[in-house]
């Protein structure tokens, strides 16, 4: 096997985050450096025992879980219960953690795993707003060149919003972070709503976790079962959009998805549209090439990656 990738997963666990941290510790490709817990689609405190909670689930106890960032860099602090539940992860009847928090703070955790990894190193799986993410870049710029990539769920463009009419949920909570990280200059793979809006939770998919018969996917339809309510409804889908997942997807079969080298950039003073991504698809601007901004995969070969890495556990 070619060398493992190392990663680090920054994440608000939230249902869809966990079938993220689930694909990732089932994939040998990749190895998690650890998970760094930034407050999102609930508290801080919620965010970082769910990550805990399905590292257990997962059989993966001596992974790393750190806490992170307890608010937005500079707006208040806007989570997501409507969607996630009050615990962030309703559907499944999890137990309380026993593996331990690590006592360093995630973005400490961050930046001393990049200034100790080589140029090019690590890559940084961005599943939540990316407030850790920008907190360790402005405190510590010297440990860019050592990210090799940032591969972030957010943004959208055709679809518009899913929290605003203009704003993606990841980007509107702290859209200051996600301007610290789309300026960075680093490589970065973006995986918009236009994308994960054709990744749905339909019911035959849904089915295939329950059938594998194991705790990993009864927990999986669970999760999904309470997750894909809120846009069921919303969208009159069978099924709902399931978005964190396609970033260790992404890395593990980048086949599966397409996409073009684009300008993105992010709204942070308009309170109509603060949030918005930006994305310059057609290219009527100068403005350089940061992202490369996926609009479209194959969904029925996401399922089956999905799928087929989950039953491992
Ligand atoms: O808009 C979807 C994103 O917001 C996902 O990452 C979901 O987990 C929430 O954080
Ligand atoms: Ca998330």
């Amino acid at each position: 096997m070619t060398e493992r990738r190392k990663i680090i997963i920054d994440t608000d666990p939230g249902q869809d985050d966990a079938v993220a941290i689930l694909l990732a510790l089932a994939s040998p490709e990749l190895e998690v450096l650890g998970i760094t817990a930034v407050a999102g689609n609930v508290p801080l405190a919620l965010t970082e025992t769910n990550a805990r909670k399905i590292c257990e689930l997962a059989g993966k106890t001596d992974t790393k879980v750190f806490a992170g960032a307890i608010r937005p860099m500079v707006r208040d602090l806007v989570t997501a219960e409507y969607v996630h539940g009050k615990t962030g992860l309703d559907g499944p009847d999890l137990p309380p953690p026993s593996m331990p928090l690590q006592p360093q703070h995630a973005v400490d955790f961050i930046v001393e795993t990049l200034r100790n990894a080589d140029v090019n190193e690590v890559t940084l799986c961005v599943l939540g707003p990316m407030t850790n993410i920008a907190l360790a870049l402005n405190r510590a710029p010297d440990i860019l060149p050592k990210v090799a990539e940032i591969v972030a769920m957010g943004g959208g463009l055709f679809e518009g919003g899913n929290t605003t009419p203009a704003a993606e949920f990841n980007i509107y909570v702290d859209p200051h972070a996600a301007d610290v990280v789309f300026r960075c200059g680093r490589p970065i793979t973006l995986l918009p709503l236009d994308l994960t809006h054709k990744c749905l939770t339909t019911r035959a998919r849904v089915d295939a976790f329950r059938a594998l018969g194991t705790r990993v996917g009864d927990a999986t339809a669970a999760l999904l079962d309470f997750f894909e309510r809120f846009d069921e409804a919303k969208y009159g889908t069978d099924g709902g959009p399931l978005h964190d997942p396609n970033v260790i997807a992404w890395l593990l079969r980048p086949d599966l998805y397409q996409g073009r080298h684009i300008n993105v950039e992010v709204e942070t003073m308009s309170e109509l549209t603060i949030g918005m991504t930006v994305a310059d698809w057609w290219g009527v601007t100068d403005r350089s090439a940061n992202v490369n901004y996926l609009r479209d995969v194959d969904d029925d070969g996401f399922y089956a990656l999905l799928l087929e890495r989950l039953a491992r556990l």
